[in-house]
């Protein structure tokens, strides 16, 4: 079987990716499969078409791979590749529009207030913090932590806010939550065992995602069965209403009063050496080289 694994490109995760392509082309390989590594900064995707493959797999983070574009293309020239389709990517990638989904069908998810580039005033900051004391704000379309800032006043907020608006027109400011983050790796119709992650830093950001090394995952995750059955149940629920489809990884919070809080979707987790969705594997007792196959399994089926 011949695949391409696309990766690198254009967006802010770009090194991310370069790593989680990497990775994910070894394990192919090792798994016999006839691997081509395509960066979508110097190729282009269209010619493809050019070449006798089976499937394209798509390693590609943030916006112009995750968030539908690629997959589109990929539509139009008929190449299957990995993953979630046009919708499910566009959809999972843009925070505010998942979360407004959330809320419509009842899913847990923190209370927010979509703030756009075009329209906001300084006022607004003001405005929001009165209601909500302490936040996150969260460009939209981004992913891996990227423009992401805590703000509890609206000096702060209004700092924060400008230095999103340089990553995105469109910002996530959600209402601070108090508690530990989980993740859940999604692997067709299953969820994998949640991971919980342990940071010193104020939040889990881009050092503690990919640089640190006082980062803790727990694996099993330390919650009670029950509890840990609920995570997962809801986490497939929250990953199938977006239109996310073979693998990925929803991110969820527990709040101080023991509530879930549903972050996001990621329809391509980082899935360099150490990422979380290989871990979960792992526990799961999928080595890598399975993990990449299954996917590509899943994807062709
Ligand atoms: N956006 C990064 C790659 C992740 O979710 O793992
Ligand atoms: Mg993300």
């Amino acid at each position: 079987t011949s695949v391409a694994v696309l990766y690198g490109g254009n967006s802010a995760e770009r090194e991310v990716s370069l790593r989680s392509g990497d990775a994910i082309a070894r394990g192919l390989e090792q798994a016999g499969f006839q691997v081509r590594l395509i960066d979508t900064k110097e190729a282009d995707v269209f010619s493809l078409s050019s070449l006798a493959l089976d499937c394209v797999f798509i390693a590609l983070h943030g916006r112009g791979g995750e968030d539908g574009s690629v997959q589109g293309a990929l539509e139009y020239i008929g190449l299957p590749y990995t993953g979630s389709d046009v919708l499910g990517s566009a959809l999972s990638m843009d925070k505010n529009r998942t979360k407004q989904l959330w809320q419509g069908i009842g899913l847990p998810t923190a209370d927010f207030r979509v703030v756009e580039k075009q329209s906001y005033n300084a006022a607004d900051a003001a405005k929001i913090i009165t209601a909500f004391g302490k936040v996150m704000v969260k460009p939209a379309h981004e992913g891996s932590s990227i423009g992401m800032a805590k703000a509890s006043s609206a000096v702060e907020l209004h700092a924060a806010l400008s230095e999103a608006f340089k990553h995105d027109v469109s910002v996530l400011v959600e209402q601070w939550i108090d508690g530990p983050e989980y993740t859940v790796a999604i692997l067709g119709d299953k969820a994998l065992p949640p991971i919980k992650m342990e940071t010193p830093n104020e939040f889990y950001d881009y050092q503690a995602k990919y640089q640190s090394t006082t980062t803790q995952y727990h694996c099993p995750c330390g919650l009670s069965d029950a509890d840990e059955e609920e995570l997962k149940q809801l986490a497939l629920k929250a990953f199938k209403s977006t239109g996310a489809k073979v693998w990925g990884r929803v991110d969820v919070m527990r709040d101080a009063n023991g509530q879930w809080q549903l972050l996001e979707v990621n329809t391509v987790p980082g899935m360099t050496e150490t990422s979380l969705v290989p871990k979960a594997a792992n526990v799961e007792g999928l080595s890598f080289v399975e993990l990449v196959t299954e996917v590509v399994r899943l994807s062709m089926e």
